[in-house]
């Protein structure tokens, strides 16, 4: 039996949050939606984050040596779309779309303003599994805010989380 070589577009039901990749490194600072992030590792705590081949963040990430990742509120979609839909090797998203910053306490790369959570990560470890690359940080600093909720976002659409399944 071979493997696949790509996934029926019916198969693809992912539900993802939206982080927004942040990274600085020898003068260059870019912003770049990621809903490939995810926590890998609990006790230490990990986080990654997967980076393709053609964006302009994967050169930036090779070099760098820490990155920040802004979960995106649910009223910050158009976030979301600008830091997707643009390549920062185009124009400076930063500046263009006027995202609202705040500067990092532990890295040099900012973090998106009011987002539902905040994490500021030393690169531990790069590894690239076909056309992305799986970049590995410990976060140096980690906090949420509660009077957000994190958007949502499958299959090219963004969302806010629906109504909660009680179980018995
Ligand atoms: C909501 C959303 C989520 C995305 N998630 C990822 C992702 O997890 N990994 C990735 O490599 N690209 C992802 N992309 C595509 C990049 O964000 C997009 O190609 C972007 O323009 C790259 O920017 P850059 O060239 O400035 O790095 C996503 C796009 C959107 C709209």
């Amino acid at each position: 039996m071979q493997p696949l070589t790509q996934i029926d577009r019916d198969a693809w039901r992912f539900i993802n949050s939206v982080g927004i990749l942040t990274v600085a490194v020898d003068g260059m600072l870019n912003a770049m939606s990621a809903e490939w992030c995810a926590p890998i590792s609990l006790k230490p705590p990990l986080i990654g984050v997967f980076v393709g081949a053609e964006r302009f963040t994967r050169e930036l990430i090779e070099r760098a040596t820490a990155f920040g990742v802004s979960l995106l509120a649910d009223d910050q979609a158009w976030i979301g779309r600008v830091c997707g839909r643009h390549s920062g090797r185009e124009l400076d998203k930063i500046a263009q779309f006027n995202l609202p910053l705040e500067p990092a306490l532990h890295i040099s790369a900012p973090l998106i303003a009011g987002a539902a959570a905040q994490f500021e990560c030393r690169v531990l470890d790069r590894r690239v599994y076909g056309s992305h690359m799986l970049v590995v940080g410990e976060p140096l600093r980690a906090v949420g805010n509660p009077d957000k909720r994190a958007l949502a976002y499958s299959r090219g659409r963004f969302y806010r989380l629906g109504e909660e399944i009680e179980l018995p």
